[in-house]
């Protein structure tokens, strides 16, 4: 299933304003992530604090691209095997999710319409479905 034109170009469009509050988003994120679901905890813990501070700001990143896949694709890959190094499971994703659409919101405040959360929904959940499936091939292989 495809994205709707309105999505990409909304998200395109904003992708430049949460790049900008990246940082901000990013840290709003992991006080949402942790505080409600502390089990999350314990994956980012081994991983590197430096890419731990990035992973809010990449997930922005690769879902302004959303209707560039074929460039992304390399990407997916890469991203898939280091999800399933550190054991990211389908059932993380809603919960990364919900926490980075509510930081989005808690950051950008009333500049973040119903219109804009919306599309940014779509975004992250279309690339998680990909990076879903991609996961259980390699669970699967090992
Ligand atoms: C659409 C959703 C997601 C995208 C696009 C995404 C993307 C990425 C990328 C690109 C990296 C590598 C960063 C780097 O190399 O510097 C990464 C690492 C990581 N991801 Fe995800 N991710 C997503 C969802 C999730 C979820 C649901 C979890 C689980 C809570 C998760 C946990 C992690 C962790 C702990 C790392 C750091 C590990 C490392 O860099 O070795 N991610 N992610």
């Amino acid at each position: 299933m495809a994205l709707s034109k309105k999505t990409i170009e909304i998200c395109k469009g904003t992708a430049p304003l949460l790049v900008e509050y990246g940082e901000a988003i990013a840290t709003r994120m992991y006080e949402n992530l942790f505080t409600n679901y502390p089990q999350t905890r314990a994956l980012f813990s081994e991983a590197p604090e430096e890419q731990n501070k990035k992973l809010a700001g990449v997930i922005i990143a690769y879902s302004a691209n959303i209707d560039k896949l074929h460039v992304l694709s390399s990407t997916v890959d890469s991203m898939a095997k280091r999800h399933v190094k550190i054991n990211v499971k389908p059932e993380h994703y809603p919960m990364v999710g919900e926490s980075l659409l509510q930081a989005i919101k808690d950051v950008l405040g009333p500049v973040a319409s119903d219109d804009i959360i919306e599309a940014w929904k779509e975004a992250y959940f279309f690339l998680g479905n990909i990076l879903i499936s991609r996961e259980n091939d390699l669970y699967t292989m090992a």
